[in-house]
């Protein structure tokens, strides 16, 4: 078969270990010719493709990244651009297309296959937020990035008593933010799931300092909102998918934590960092095992389906399911657990 592979969205610590398997089994187990597409759906709409076999797959396991580029593309907000796409796939004669995305990229996997394209999709992202999937590949390591900086954090802010505000990324779900809070010791965790009451985190924090020198780690989430009319924000450019470009919530809450409390406060905006870099084991193995089972779906005619993690064991699920809900963070995670250290 000949079997094409594209990469879309933000990057993700693990994309270049789901190619690498989908390559090695592909070519050596079916036979399979692979062709990359370039910068996800951009390479489909604009026929640009990257070789694509065992050989150039050597030694990227462990790196971070994908070697066949990514972008925010959506044919379907391109004039002709879904046609575009469908005329590259028969003109390459790409009999099936191994979709790794997160919910925009693969909306539209889940479109194109219902337009009739061979698509199998792997959930990709680090905000861990799919629903079909108990978890995604990239939100171990993105956690174990936050957890360290967190850590870091910790010492210079007991060294001089002070607040730091350590914004992460999560879009729509404070899953970064609850699994790093609660493995690096914040005092307080503000998520996109609740909007937040900057009176009850100031009071919350000034009950902590009252204590004696008590420096605070405050752990929000990049998506997070103030309680309606509470407190003024600002925000970002749009992308062809609709989602608004953030980043400086953790700013304007350590500014009015300073302002209402008088505890000198800091920010630190991890971002790209935590996206960036060397997968954990826990990672590549997912990943590889998304990989292998990507391809195996692809040989089984299993079209239209997403690979998933659920109980330990990947599924298959329909693609459709799989980009419909947003999985945000466990209330009981949160309320009874986390919530216990602020
Ligand atoms: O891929 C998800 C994500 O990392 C979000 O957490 C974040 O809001 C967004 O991507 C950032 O996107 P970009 O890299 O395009 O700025």
């Amino acid at each position: 078969m000949r079997v094409g592979v594209l990469t879309g969205g933000g990057d993700c610590p693990g994309l270049n270990a789901v190619i690498r398997a989908v390559v090695r089994k592909g070519e050596t187990r079916f036979g399979d010719e692979l062709v990359g597409f370039a910068d996800g759906w951009r390479g489909v709409v604009e026929d640009r493709v990257l070789p694509l076999d065992v050989e150039r797959c050597r030694g990227i396991l462990p790196r971070g990244g994908t070697i066949l580029g990514t972008s925010r593309t959506n044919p379907y907000k391109i004039d002709g651009g879904a046609e575009a796409a469908r005329a590259t796939l028969e003109r390459r004669q790409i009999d099936a297309l191994v979709t790794i995305g997160g919910e925009d990229t693969l909306g539209v996997a889940n479109r194109l296959g219902a337009e009739g394209v061979n698509v199998v999709g792997v959930p990709k992202t680090i905000d861990n937020d799919l629903s079909a999937t108990e978890v995604t590949f990239g939100f171990h390591t993105a956690v174990q990035i936050a957890t360290d900086a967190i850590d870091r954090l910790h010492t210079t802010a007991e060294s001089h008593d002070r607040v730091i505000v350590c914004e992460v990324m999560g879009r729509h779900a404070g899953w970064i933010a609850t699994y790093a809070g609660i493995a690096g010791g914040a005092a307080e965790i503000i998520v996109p799931e609740e909007p937040f009451d900057i009176e009850t985190v100031c009071r919350k924090l000034q009950e902590r300092h009252a204590k004696g020198r008590y420096a605070s780690i405050v752990v929000v989430a990049e998506g997070a909102r103030p309680r309606e009319g509470t407190m003024s924000v600002t925000s970002g450019e749009v992308d062809q998918f609709g989602h608004q470009r953030l980043g400086g919530i953790g700013n304007q809450l350590a500014e009015e934590i300073e302002r209402r409390t008088g505890f000198e406060s800091r920010v630190t905006i991890l971002g790209h960092v935590q996206r960036g870099g060397t997968p954990t084991a826990f990672d590549r193995v997912l990943a590889t095992r998304f990989g292998i089972a990507a391809i195996d779906a692809v040989h089984d005619g299993d079209f239209g389906k997403m690979v998933a993690l659920r109980a330990g064991e990947i599924v298959r699920v329909p693609l459709a399911e799989a980009v419909t809900e947003l999985k945000t963070v466990d209330p009981a995670l949160f309320h009874e657990v986390a919530e216990i250290f602020f």
